[in-house]
């Protein structure tokens, strides 16, 4: 029995792909959105748009209320120690930014970021950056042999002059779990400072910032089945107090003259000008509907889904995995068989996956790849979309090989 997704019909864009014929296998680029996301955004919009924290009038006022109800949301999502500790960004990608400048005063010459082999270029090169303004060293972590940060390297190269480390939780091309809370406590031991990409790990289970400990944890709205355009960056109390104000603008100036100013503490301080408002409150309505469904049925259902996409990946012959995936995920490379020549057949069969650099070039450098397929998987997949994704890899590589 082929299996089923029982939240397949609340996502209308899985089942309009569907009745175009496309299988979509690419949920860790972005996600298909329940239909209680997009109820909330037309709500808003056909009930009178208006502008957050600024206007006394109603329609400003109840848009004030449904973005700051997000932020309590997310405080309690997270276990924040307050919802004052959530920053709306506009993705994950600008929130790594907005660390990498509002840090900055921190470092002097010669210190060292630590970050590692697998990063996303969103928690690379923002870091790179920094490093080349400020003359400071960026250490890359290595793998080990399963494509896991290794933690006896990690153990030496953590060190006194480690200022920060940067880390991603679930890799976006590799899919597995980071050693995240020993990276975490060897940084913590130095007094650097903690930084989580979570844009692949938030989709999967709940993560407890008050467990976890890190300073920053960052995630995008539209991987977790939200709308685009918003990213949420969870502070720690005492690391957001480190934070100088990076954008300037309407919002987060507590006082201004014309030649100085005075700016609010988080998150409006770092909120300057118009925030993705719907984005904001339909994000609100995606937590809601993600908090009502039975999340052990969830994982059984991502793992069990896993599993048939691992059996077929290793039925086949020629096929390597580039590392060993934990969850929803899996990239490989075809012995003999160029990754856009692949892409390009399933393509024409329907099948949306990903193909290429998965945006972590030095990693396939290192891998020594030009290239590899991802197959990614949401809650709302069956197992007949991996059935006809396997159907369209035979025949590909029927044609290829
Ligand atoms: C691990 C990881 N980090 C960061 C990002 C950047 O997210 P966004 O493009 O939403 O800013 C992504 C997106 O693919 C990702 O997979």
């Amino acid at each position: 029995m082929s299996l089923l997704s029982p939240w397949r019909a609340d996502f209308p864009g899985i089942l309009a792909l569907e009745a175009e014929g496309q299988t979509y296998l690419d949920s860790a680029a972005t996600a298909q959105k329940p239909q209680a996301m997009l109820d909330a955004l037309l709500a808003y919009y056909s009930s009178g748009s208006a502008n957050v924290h600024r206007a006394q009038h109603l329609p400003g006022e109840r848009a004030t209320r449904a973005f700051e109800a997000c932020r309590e949301q997310l405080g309690k999502w997270l276990n924040a120690q307050s919802s004052a500790h959530v920053i709306f960004t506009q993705g994950a990608t600008s929130a790594f930014n907005l660390l990498a400048y509002g840090l900055e005063h921190l470092f002097q010459p010669g210190d060292e970021l630590v970050i590692s082999a697998l990063e996303h270029h969103a928690n690379l090169l923002p870091w790179q950056q920094l490093a080349l303004r400020q003359n400071l060293k960026l250490v890359v972590l290595p793998l080990d042999t399963a494509r896991r940060i290794d933690l006896e390297a990690a153990s030496k190269l953590v060190g006194p002059r480690t200022r920060l480390l940067a880390v991603s939780q679930l890799s976006n091309v590799i899919g597995c779990w980071q050693p995240v809370a020993q990276l975490l406590a060897l940084a913590r031991a130095h007094d650097a400072l903690t930084v989580v990409d979570g844009a692949q790990g938030a989709v999967h289970g709940r993560h407890d910032m008050q467990q976890l400990d890190c300073d920053f944890y960052v995630f995008s709205s539209h991987k977790i089945y939200g709308p685009d355009g918003v990213g949420v960056l969870y502070g720690k109390p005492e690391a957001l107090a480190q934070l100088r104000h990076w954008q300037f603008g309407g919002e987060m100036v507590r006082d201004a003259d014309y030649l100085d100013a005075a700016f609010n503490p988080a998150p409006l301080g770092f909120e300057a000008g118009t925030p993705p408002i719907s984005s904001v409150i339909a994000l609100g309505a995606t937590l809601d509907y993600l908090n009502q469904l039975d999340h052990q049925a969830v994982t059984a259902f991502e793992q069990a889904l896993h599993q048939q996409l691992m059996a077929g990946l290793a039925a086949r012959d020629g096929i390597t995995l580039l590392g060993q995936p934990n969850i929803a995920l899996a990239s490989f490379v075809v012995d003999g068989v160029h990754n856009a020549d692949l892409a390009q057949l399933l393509t024409e069969q329907g099948i949306a996956v990903r193909a290429g650099q998965h945006c972590a070039m030095p990693l396939m450098k290192q891998l020594g790849l030009g290239g590899a397929i991802r197959v990614s998987l949401g809650l709302y997949n069956n197992g007949s979309d991996l059935e006809r994704f396997f159907g369209a890899l035979d025949n590909a590589l029927d044609i290829l090989r």
